[in-house]
This record gives structure tokens, C-alpha cells and sequence, in this order.
């Protein structure tokens, strides 16, 4: 069975970033890797990328701008992973020398959908557990940043996939601006909470990294993590013929 390592954490966590060295890295040392970003990765996951990013639903009847219902948003996340699942990783989690790397799982929608949106957690798992069925990480690395700091090193200029204000009334003044960020914040801080909960439920599937070290230092500890796991050194290492590294399939 191959090797499956997610990475999770709030926005501005540097996460990205570390799968991609991490690619890197086993790709270097000859290991066949696959990388995969969520949603995304199979072409319904970029339709439904485009779809929660374009705003495809533009203004409502009193101008204001329409956005997706939690429960929809929850689903449009499940769908793309699970075509993910059945078209990508069922087959590939069955290979033996094989790493793949997800930049967000499951995880993300307990964490955003159920704690951030405040869906029923116990209908979000039941949903996970749908799209999923039984492919689930070994090992799932938190880069842990403060919602305030990671909000900061997105800065203003990254649009995010969506918006996080659940009321958007427009942001056209100071006031409205000001509640634009606060609320932001709110449901950011209750994203971080959802992964620790995640974290004290499940101690042995997580490793918890500080995401405010330096990039190397926090990639250095993936990679000692990484390194340490039974299932990597059973790997064998002998170098590859051809390298394989699908971000899209
Ligand atoms: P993206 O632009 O891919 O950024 P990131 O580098 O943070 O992954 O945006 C993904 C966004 O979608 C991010 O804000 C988290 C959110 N998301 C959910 O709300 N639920 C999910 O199940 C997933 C996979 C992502």
C-alpha cells in the first residue's frame, strides 16, 4: 500500500510550500510521488474550483452579492473529493512504492465546513466518510499559524477561494469593512479550534507543526517525521526509472 501524508492548516500556513519541497525531495531521493491539491486534481475538482471561486452567482434581486449556502459548499467540496477518491486515489493507495501528498483532505471540510461554517459536525463526518469511503491518511502534518498571523501573510492582495463572511452585505464603507474582518477573523479562529479538536481526537494520525518557525525549520521537521514512519523506510528506495509527479490527472 502506498504512502498517504496530508497536510492541513488555516490560510497563510505555508503549507503549500512544504508539500511542494517535500515533492521535491522524495522525488530526489527516487521515490515515485504524487501530489494533489484540493479541491482540484481531477477535472471535475476544477470545474468546482472555478465554481466556488468565480462567484458564479453573482447579485441577488437587492444587488448584494449571492453566495453559495454552507450546505451546498459542503457538498461541492465532497464531490470533488470524491471523484478524487474513485478516479485517483482507490487506485494509486494501492501501489506499493508510491508516496502521495495532499495539500488538504478530508480534514479541511471537518475543519472549515463543520467548525468554521458550524455545520453539524456529525453530519460533516458522515459526509466525509461518504466521499472518502476508506482511504484515509496515514499521517496528517498541522502547520499551526495564529489565524491573525497567517491572515497577515496572505495579505490583502491574495484573493481567497471564497468569501469567509457569512452575511456579505458588501464592503463599501469602514463599518461594513471592519465587520468583514472581524467576522473573518471569527470564523478563522474557530477553523484553528476545529483542527485542535481534530488533533486531540486522533493524536496518533497528527503531527503538530509550529508553522511561525522558518520555512527550513518547519520543513525540516516534515521531513525527520516523515523519515521516522515504518511504512516510509519499507519503501524501497532504489532509485526509478521515471519519476512521476501528477498534480493534475
Ligand atoms: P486555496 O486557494 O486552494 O488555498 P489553500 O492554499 O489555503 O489551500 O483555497 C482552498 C480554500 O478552500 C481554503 O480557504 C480552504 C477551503 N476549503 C474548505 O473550506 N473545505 C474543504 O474541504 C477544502 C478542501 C478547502
Amino acid at each position: 500500500m502506498a504512502l498517504f501524508i496530508s497536510f492541513e492548516g488555516g490560510e497563510g500556513s505555508g503549507k503549500t510550500t512544504q508539500v511542494e519541497r517535500l515533492t521535491q525531495t522524495l522525488t530526489a531521493t527516487g521515490i515515485p510521488t504524487i501530489q494533489l491539491h484540493e479541491p482540484g486534481s481531477t477535472n471535475l475538482g476544477r470545474h468546482i474550483r472555478r465554481l466556488i471561486k468565480g462567484n458564479p452567482l453573482g447579485r441577488n434581486s437587492q444587488g448584494k452579492k449571492e453566495t453559495i449556502s454552507p450546505t451546498a459548499e459542503l457538498f461541492l467540496f465532497a464531490a470533488a473529493r470524491a471523484e478524487l477518491v474513485s478516479k485517483v486515489l482507490q487506485h494509486q493507495a494501492q501501489r506499493d512504492r508510491l508516496v502521495i501528498l495532499a495539500d488538504r483532505y478530508a480534514d479541511s471540510t471537518t475543519a472549515y465546513q463543520g467548525y468554521g461554517r458550524r455545520l453539524p459536525l456529525r453530519l460533516v463526518e458522515a459526509t466525509n466518510r461518504l466521499a472518502t469511503g476508506n482511504v484515509t491518511p496515514d499521517l496528517t502534518f498541522l502547520i499551526d499559524v495564529p489565524p491573525s498571523e497567517g491572515l497577515k501573510r496572505v495579505g490583502a492582495g491574495q484573493a481567497p477561494l471564497f468569501d469567509f463572511n457569512e452575511d456579505e452585505q458588501g464592503r463599501m464603507d469602514d463599518e461594513s469593512s471592519r465587520r468583514f474582518e472581524e467576522e473573518s477573523m471569527a470564523f478563522h479562529e474557530r477553523v484553528q479550534r476545529g483542527y485542535h479538536e481534530l488533533v486531540r481526537a486522533e493524536p496518533g494520525r497528527w503531527v503538530v507543526v509550529d508553522g511561525l518557525m522558518s520555512s527550513d525549520a518547519v520543513f525540516d521537521a516534515v521531513w525527520e517525521t516523515v523519515q521516522s514512519l515504518d511504512k516510509f523506510r519499507a519503501l524501497d528506495a532504489a532509485p526509478v526509472m521515471s519519476l512521476e509527479k501528477a498534480s493534475a490527472v
